[in-house]
């Protein structure tokens, strides 16, 4: 009796010992697969990227506000995909694509040096037989107007294939989508905290804005970045109407050298982001602005020929 009864309980062991086993290997596999790898091609599996909430390697809050302090310009919001450890972005109003140009260039020339530096023969047979795989960065551009100068650049028709972007290279390591939509309808097809860096610079109403930024938010992954234009004063004799919210004193004036002349609807951008903070109510929000400070010259370069200041927030860790 007592021998069957240890001896049931010998089979249930060995059962269990087997079901862990039976899990434990296949873990253990993947796992070490997926570092051997990160550690041989220096980057992570991109379907990882897209899934992972929030990359270990991404810039606290106060590095990202004291680098944008030290650069006070949008153009380098593309250093956080580049240096940041971000991994997901996104451009609502993409407009003839001028910004996202930028990134890509960016995100390309980051990737020509390193692969010049540390690219081995086995990375660029990888490369070339996987390269949906091999895109390290996800960007999305919201446009519901395409214009010619963007169908240049990335034909929606065929997905850029025909596009100067892919003929120059910039698609590799960049997983692009395209949507022709306006952010509102658009926005709850997104998977909440899917995105690291959202720009938005669609729509431009009060209204409009107001009703993106909760919908907004809620995509952008923890560590992540909520930004926007145009937010300044039109009038600077006025004084500012600021509410109570953390950085949001002193808003900045619109500056006159824009290709459309001062932007009109800085104030409404303004009235947007701080109310939503306000309604927010969450003392750990704190709202940045970027002064731009391009010169005249610079101005009229491939970014951008707005030097209305941008607005950003990062989203907290919980
Ligand atoms: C000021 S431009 C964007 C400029 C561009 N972001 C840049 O930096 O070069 C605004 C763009 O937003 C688009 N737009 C307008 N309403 C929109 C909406 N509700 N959702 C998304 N895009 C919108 C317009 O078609 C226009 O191309």
């Amino acid at each position: 009796m007592g021998s069957e009864k240890y001896g049931k309980l010998r089979t249930y062991k060995s059962h269990r010992h087997f079901k862990i086993i039976l899990v434990a290997i296949p873990t253990i596999i993947t796992l070490s697969t997926t570092k051997c790898y990160q550690l041989l091609f220096h980057t992570n599996f991109p379907t990882i990227n897209i899934i992972t909430k929030s990359s270990p390697l991404k810039w606290s809050e106060s590095n990202i506000a004291a680098y944008m302090k030290q650069h006070p310009q949008r153009a380098y919001f593309s250093r956080l995909m580049v240096d940041g450890g971000f991994q997901a972005g996104m451009e609502v109003g993409a407009a003839d694509g001028r910004f996202t140009q930028h990134f890509l260039q960016d995100m390309k020339r980051t990737t020509d040096a390193k692969e010049r530096t540390s690219s081995s023969h086995l990375q660029q047979w990888y490369k070339k037989w996987f390269p949906s795989r091999s895109r390290q960065w996800a960007w999305t551009m919201v446009e519901p107007y395409p214009n010619d100068e963007l169908n240049q650049k990335y034909d929606v028709r065929d997905d850029g294939a025909s596009g100067q972007w892919n003929r120059d290279g910039l698609l590799e390591n960049v997983d692009l989508s395209f949507i022709k939509r306006k952010s509102l309808s658009y926005v709850f097809d997104i998977p909440d905290e899917s995105h690291d860096f959202i720009y938005l610079d669609g729509d431009h109403s009060f209204a409009g804005v107001k009703a993106e930024l909760p919908r907004f938010w809620d995509k952008v992954r923890e560590g992540g970045v909520l930004a926007g234009s145009d937010y300044c004063n039109i009038d600077s004799k006025k004084v500012e109407n600021s509410l109570p919210c953390k950085g949001c004193e002193n808003v900045p004036k619109c500056q006159p050298s824009t290709e459309l002349g001062v932007s009109s609807s800085g104030k409404d951008i303004v009235k947007a982001v701080q109310e939503w903070l306000m309604e927010k109510n969450d003392d750990r929000l704190t709202l940045y602005h970027i002064d731009e400070d391009f010169t005249n010259d610079s101005l009229s370069g491939e970014i951008t020929n707005t030097r209305n200041p941008s607005w950003f927030i990062v989203k907290p860790l919980n």
